[in-house]
């Protein structure tokens, strides 16, 4: 780690208001990692959104990336899922916060994956891939979506195996977590984890746009297909998926949504980099 790059209480992030300080970071690899921040007590944010937050640069200005806010609008703190690039100008850096570094937040939360762009439906789909699982992260853990819809499929599609490991342990942490229990008591068995792998062996292979041009993930979930009746979906990751996806939602009849004309489905392209 080089120490110019290194983020300490030295920096003087501290002397800007949108300072919030690291109280976790768990990585799972080394393409992939966790953290947690302070919240700012003002901040209201509705679960699904994002916001920008970065580190000062050498020359003092704010070098600034929209990141989904991972964790639910209830919880005290604020909690990001990012890539690490080795030669990115913000997660190079990033990538070494430590417990207690300070980072920039700007509190003005935006975007579309929110359940305000949706008009009312029966099954909701969260389709992402790598780091675009961050929103869904927030909103598997936020009442609404169990209030809302009688069943929730969240779909993650990664290269390998170990980038599956936030999501399957975000998932499996619901039905054990005493305060998730409480929230969302059996309401959690409307959840429906669908992960799969595209370059290493696992239970479930292929991309999810294969998976559902061929009707594999249909069949496999005893389900006939999407309607614009019953169905809304939200879309997150790469270029590639987002453009795929909408092709297919569109064949099945599902509109694009917005906050300000809400319809069946929306997209948000997953931060990388
Ligand atoms: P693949 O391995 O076939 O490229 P990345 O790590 O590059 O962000 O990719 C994350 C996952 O998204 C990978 O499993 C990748 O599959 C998949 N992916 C990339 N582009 C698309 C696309 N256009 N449609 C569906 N899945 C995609």
């Amino acid at each position: 780690m080089n120490e110019r790059t290194q983020v300490t209480d030295a920096t003087p992030v501290k002397a800007l208001p949108d300072a919030q300080t690291v109280t976790e970071v768990q990585h799972y690899s080394d393409r992939l990692f966790r953290f947690r921040v302070t919240r700012p007590k003002s901040l209201r944010f509705r679960s699904g959104e994002f916001v920008m937050i970065g580190l000062l640069k050498d020359d003092g200005r704010p070098l600034l990336r929209a990141y989904s806010i991972a964790s639910p609008a209830w919880d005290d703190e604020l909690e990001f899922y990012s890539i690490k690039v080795q030669d990115g100008p913000l997660t190079s850096r990033l990538q070494h916060l430590k417990v207690g570094d300070q980072i920039i937040l700007r509190p003005k939360p935006v975007g579309t994956l929110v359940h305000d762009a949706l008009v009312p439906g029966k099954r909701l789909w969260f389709f992402s891939t790598g780091t675009g699982i961050a929103p869904f992260a927030s909103l598997i853990r936020e009442p609404q979506t169990y209030e809302d819809y009688d069943q929730i499929i969240l779909t993650h599609t990664c290269r390998d195996v170990a980038e599956l490991t936030y999501g399957r342990e975000l998932v499996d942490s619901l039905k054990t977590d005493e305060l998730m229990q409480e929230l969302l008591g059996d309401a959690i068995n409307k959840l429906v984890y669908y992960p799969t792998t595209t370059r290493e062996q696992s239970p479930k292979m292929g991309r999810i746009t294969t998976l559902l041009d061929d009707g594999t993930l249909f069949r496999e979930l005893g389900i006939d297909g999407m309607s614009a009746e019953t169905d809304r979906a939200m879309v997150c990751g790469s270029m590639g998926l987002n453009t795929d996806l909408k092709r297919i939602l569109e064949g099945f009849g599902l509109r694009e949504g917005a906050n300000s004309d809400p319809a069946e489905y929306v997209v948000e392209k997953a931060f990388v980099g």
